[in-house]
């Protein structure tokens, strides 16, 4: 007999997490203005919020906590982050920063001015945030089929060349600062980019001279995808796959969160000195030191240390061989999901869940809600409420997938957790046309609103605004 998958890890150390009754979770929900971000974590049985910073260290993650250096300047965890970037992603120049979002912050001040324009594929809600605030305008350059959550296409993260020839062939190039490629796609489903898009975009971008940098939050898992999906890369490694990608790149933002599989930390690469030197003002001034940015020195060693990991076939292969259980189990269910399965989520399509509540009533979140409801499982909205207001006519962004999100840490949960997970999402599937309420915004943030939004429960139909 053909031995069956298992996991690449065993487990040393667990967290107790607890049930609650349906009664608690409906009391709790509306004291949290149905905004999942405001439940405490105490009163969720499985948490599906995000994969970012929720992943489980491992024991040599958690030894080299013990070897941090604490340096304010020059510490020997900063020249072992250096080493492992410069080894596994190929950059020269860096500068570490607390987070994600944080490496954007840093890097558009030294990039994006007013009125500049930055495509990319389906920018981030932070990133497209960062460019917003500076009024700047994000253009998104992803392929059409991206859009479409029954079409299975390999690299839905793709950017569609013509679309973007298009953006830079019709601005002043000085007005295009950088192009940004985000691997995998997040707010598409999770989607790689294949090498053949990240060379194309790239020779593209050099014939105008723009330089192209990577959202690089979940690289190892698009590299991951491209040895399955891409043909003449199923014999090389993660490691080789991930320097072939990053030869297309000027530098890269990186939210270690994800695939260096810390808590917390972020980092920017850069190839280009000049731009490394500039940007330090603004590391220094937001963040901290050049050779700690936001970090402690034991986080950057674990870092260092969870970038190795991060990249290895065995882990890589557990992971995603998890999202897609869940994905199947789903299937299995008659749920809709976005095909194929993605690389950290698995993104269940509320238009088609959901059809009779209205786009103005928010299905995804109501979604969330009813999720939550069910079995105290947390999941969130990628939908009208994080697409935001038009920065300039401050209505209602309503984007073309309207998606409930339900993120998988990485190495936390086991294979019944995602059973329990499929099984009460099928609950709410079985009774889907008993759903009567959507849900409305009570009072909102002006920019990524959706972290503190608050909301009530109104009927279908009772508004449409
Ligand atoms: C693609 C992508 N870019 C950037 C970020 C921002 O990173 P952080 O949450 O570390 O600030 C995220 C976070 O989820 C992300 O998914």
């Amino acid at each position: 007999m053909e031995l069956p998958f298992a996991e690449s890890y065993k487990m040393k150390m667990v967290e107790t997490i607890r049930k609650s009754t349906r009664e608690e979770r409906e009391t709790w929900l509306k004291s949290a203005r149905y905004n999942l971000f405001n439940l405490k974590s105490e009163q969720v049985f499985i948490d599906l919020l995000t994969d970012s910073g929720t992943g489980a260290m491992s024991d040599r993650q958690w030894s080299e906590m013990m070897l941090g250096d604490e340096s304010y300047a020059g510490a020997s965890s900063y020249y072992k982050m250096k080493n492992a970037i410069r080894d596994i992603l190929g950059f020269e120049y860096f500068l570490p920063t607390h987070q994600g979002r944080a490496a954007e912050n840093v890097l558009f001040s030294a990039l994006i001015k007013k009125g500049d324009i930055v495509p990319g594929n389906s920018h981030f809600d932070t990133t497209k945030g960062h460019i917003e605030y500076r009024n700047a305008t994000a253009v998104d350059c992803t392929i059409d089929e991206a859009f479409s959550t029954t079409v299975n296409h390999p690299f839905k993260g793709n950017i569609d060349l013509e679309k973007l020839k298009h953006v830079l062939s019709n601005n002043p190039v000085e007005r295009i600062p950088v192009i940004i490629v985000t691997v995998t796609c997040n707010s598409s489903g999770g989607q790689p980019v294949s090498i053949q898009n990240l060379r194309d975009v790239y020779t593209l971008a050099k014939k105008y001279n723009i330089p192209v940098f990577f959202d690089s939050a979940r690289f190892a898992e698009n590299a991951y995808f491209i040895k399955l999906r891409e043909p003449g890369y199923s014999g090389k490694t993660i490691r080789e796959i991930v320097r072939e990608m990053y030869t297309y790149a000027d530098g890269m933002t990186m939210s270690s969160k994800k695939d260096a599989i810390v808590n917390m930390g972020g980092f920017i690469g850069f190839r280009d000195e000049q731009l490394w030197k500039k940007a330090q003002t603004f590391n220094i001034m937001f963040e901290g030191f050049i050779t700690y940015g936001g970090m402690s020195g034991r986080d950057m060693n674990a870092l260092a240390q969870g970038l190795y990991e991060g990249t290895e076939f065995e882990y890589l292969d557990t992971r995603i061989r998890q999202v897609a259980y869940l994905g199947k189990r789903l299937s299995d269910f008659g749920v809709p999901v976005q095909m194929p399965y993605g690389g950290h989520a698995i993104f269940v399509d509320a238009k088609r869940f959901l059809p009779h509540i209205p786009k103005e009533q928010f299905p995804a979140q109501t979604l969330a809600i009813e999720l939550y409801l069910e079995g105290g499982v947390r999941g969130v909205e990628i939908g009208a409420i994080l697409a935001d207001r038009d920065p300039v006519t401050r209505k209602n962004r309503y984007p073309e997938l309207e998606l409930l999100r339900l993120t998988i840490p990485r190495r936390v949960y086991t294979n019944n957790h995602m059973d329990y997970v499929a099984v009460a999402l099928a609950n709410v599937w079985e009774r889907r046309d008993d759903i009567h309420h959507g849900v409305k915004i009570v009072s909102e943030a002006p920019i990524m609103r959706h972290f503190t939004v608050e909301l009530e429960r109104a009927e279908v139909h009772a508004l449409a605004h």
